[in-house]
């Protein structure tokens, strides 16, 4: 089965999101009528060994050149050093500004490849095909692009949307099972936002996905892109209401800053996921929501194994988890942007949140 959904908004131009199983063997025949000869598949190191050659194969049967450029796998080679590379293999591969890349993987290759894309020749068409279900569901979909500085993560980058995404739900079948829970986390996020039909279905029927069920990982997807395709098309450029879709993010990437992001403690997802269940319990403690809507968020995530308690993972200090929050780049001049929500499905944005409120909150969660 394959889903198409049309990505529009009135900054961009249309493209479509399409998902299904066994898309990588179809990239060449649905490339082809996009490019004029040449493409360059970035990848990396670990996807291109497992799917570069299907992608290389397939490109080329459909009279297309083809090369791989393939980084090393990790959130590291989102900086500057590999950024020159990528753009110089595409000066050597003879591309202009009429040929097109193809990101194949996860979210460090979007994000890169897409910055890349974005530069080269003051910016070129790409494709991406996403191979994580983190990917899949949000990264490819969009159009941002970035990469890290030592400073910060995703402080240099670019609005890029891409002409066509391709989420082939056979591709996740070789993702370690942890990277695809990860994934499921903003999925389950998708949900809270704006519908809670969809998160019951998650935290119920729905649930075998995250443990690799094919079918419902085709509806997880579909209906993930569905819902950010909707808000990108009302606000590419994030004034207003694309700043939900950041739900869980705030606390989260405060919490992964203080882990030092190290992947083997805590992944992105882990703490998208726990952000969360303390976005919705610190919501139930400012009486926004009903605190058995924040235990009905919290039962969903913690269904898939995800982690929901601060206090189960470690000491932290609610100051220096403050701090990273006001430093999070979504503050504006320091002043606090919080993601909230009235109960499952009904996120909402928080300007100028109060700081001792939230110090108080995390003290409560068992910060110190
Ligand atoms: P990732 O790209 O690092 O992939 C995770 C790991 O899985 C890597 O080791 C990779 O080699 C491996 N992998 C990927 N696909 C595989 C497959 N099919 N089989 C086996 N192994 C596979 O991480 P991610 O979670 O996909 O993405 C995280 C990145 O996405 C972060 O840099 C984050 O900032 C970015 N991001 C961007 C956006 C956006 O809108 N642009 C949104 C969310 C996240
Ligand atoms: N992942 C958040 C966004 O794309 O806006």
């Amino acid at each position: 089965m394959t889903t198409t959904i049309a990505v529009s908004g009135a900054g961009f131009r249309p493209y479509d999101v399409v998902v299904g199983d066994g898309l990588l063997a179809e990239l060449g025949a649905r490339v082809a009528p996009l490019a004029r000869g040449r493409t360059v598949v970035v990848s990396d190191e670990t996807v291109a060994a497992i799917h570069g050659q299907a992608a290389l194969d397939s490109l080329r049967a459909a009279g297309l050149t083809a090369e791989l450029v393939a980084v090393p796998a990790g959130e590291g080679s989102k900086s500057f050093a590999e950024l020159e590379r990528v753009i110089d293999r595409l000066l050597a591969a003879g591309l202009d500004r009429t040929d097109l890349i193809v990101a194949l993987g996860g979210g460090v290759v979007g994000d890169l490849a897409g910055l890349a894309a974005a530069l080269f020749m003051r910016g070129i068409d790409f494709v991406q095909v996403p191979t994580t279900l983190l990917a899949q569901v949000d990264s490819s979909v969009g159009g941002k692009t970035a990469i890290d500085t030592p400073r910060g993560k995703n402080l240099v980058g670019a609005f890029h949307q891409p002409r066509l995404v391709l989420a082939d739900i056979a591709v996740l079948k070789t993702l370690p099972a942890r990277q695809l829970r990860s994934g499921w986390a903003e999925v389950l996020k998708h949900g809270l936002i704006c519908d809670a039909a969809f998160f019951d279905w998650l935290a119920g029927d729905g649930a075998a996905g995250a443990t690799g069920d094919a079918e419902a990982l085709h509806r997880a997807v579909v209906r993930s892109v569905e819902i950010k395709s909707a808000i990108v098309g009302e606000d590419e450029k994030e004034a207003g209401r694309r700043a939900l879709l950041n739900l869980g993010h705030t606390f989260g990437h405060a919490i992964e800053a203080e882990l030092g992001f190290d992947e083997e403690v805590m992944t992105h997802g882990e703490a998208v996921a726990l952000g969360c269940a303390l976005a919705f319990r610190y919501s139930a403690s400012r009486g926004l929501c009903d605190a058995a809507e924040a235990a009905r968020a919290e039962a969903g995530l913690a269904a898939a194994g995800l982690p929901t308690r601060l206090d189960h993972i470690g000491p932290f200090s609610a100051e220096r988890l403050l701090a990273r929050m006001a430093g999070d780049k979504k503050a504006e001049g320091g002043r606090l942007t919080l993601i909230l929500a009235h109960g499952v499905g009904e996120a909402f944005v928080e300007k100028g949140a109060d700081a001792d409120a939230v110090l108080a909150f995390l003290k409560s969660e068992g910060a110190v």
